[in-house]
């Protein structure tokens, strides 16, 4: 569960979790996420510049420490942090934060983030790990990789299933949606085989292309003026 950007400020934290506690008829969350490093004013939209305020991260990720406390969620994390925004955060957090949710596919490998999290212990878990093909705010072409083709057709795979098992070996885990039936068994249908090591290396060869740049956060109100800020610099 991911909370909304305009819910940082410490007291409205608790209230949105008891909220999504509400909606879901539940006791208590696995996972409770900060949604993206930026906050808008409270009951205000992300697609307007007036809205945006400076965030603070350390007082709301307080706020989330004290959930865990609670035991209102088993754990903490946050999503679309670059590595430096998650070692900020590092070095103030009591209760280090569990997860990083960020894009991850072939086409956008986070190969710095994949090294920082893999060196601090933080899980890394891929969203839009199709590359969200067909979606208007991604529509990304992973699946039409040559290279995943090849390697797909080599081992009697779906370019889906490529996409994800790359995720699988690289340590991830990952969030794939479907509607189809088919598709969601064919993309769970990743555990009992892997792609060999010497296909494995192809993949450093695939170009890497944000999809979700996140233009909408990047405005004259928002403490992100670029995109190499909002991303420290992994653009
Ligand atoms: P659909 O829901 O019609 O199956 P992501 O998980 O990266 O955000 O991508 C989601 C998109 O990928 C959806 O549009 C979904 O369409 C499509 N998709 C999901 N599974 C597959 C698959 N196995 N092969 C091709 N496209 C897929």
């Amino acid at each position: 569960m991911l909370f909304r950007c305009d819910r940082h400020a410490p007291e409205d934290v608790p209230e949105a979790l008891d909220e999504s506690l509400n909606d879901l008829q539940l006791e208590y969350l696995d996972l409770y996420l900060i949604h993206w490093p930026f906050r808008v004013k409270k009951g205000t939209s992300t697609g307007n510049a007036e809205n945006y305020v400076p965030p603070d991260i350390p007082a709301t990720w307080g706020a989330m420490e004290k959930l865990y406390d609670a035991g209102k969620t088993r754990a903490i994390g946050v999503s679309n942090f670059a590595s430096k925004k998650l070692a900020d955060l590092l070095a103030v957090a009591r209760v280090p934060p569990a997860v990083d949710q960020v894009e991850c596919h072939p086409g956008w490998q986070q190969t710095k983030l994949h090294s920082f999290c893999q060196s601090t212990g933080v899980h890394l878990t891929a969203y839009s790990p199709l590359g969200s093909p067909g979606t208007s705010w991604m529509s990304g072409n992973v699946l039409k990789a040559p290279i995943i083709i090849t390697i797909a057709e080599k081992l009697g795979k779906t370019p889906a299933q490529v996409a994800l098992r790359w995720n699988l070996q690289m340590g991830h885990s990952m969030l794939p949606k479907s509607v189809s039936e088919e598709r969601i068994k064919q993309n769970i249908d990743v555990y009992d085989w892997s792609i060999p090591d010497e296909l494995l290396e192809k993949f450093s060869e695939i170009k890497q292309v944000r999809l979700l740049r996140g233009n909408f956060v990047v405005n004259s109100h928002s403490v992100y003026k670029t995109h190499e800020e909002l991303w420290d610099g992994e653009i």
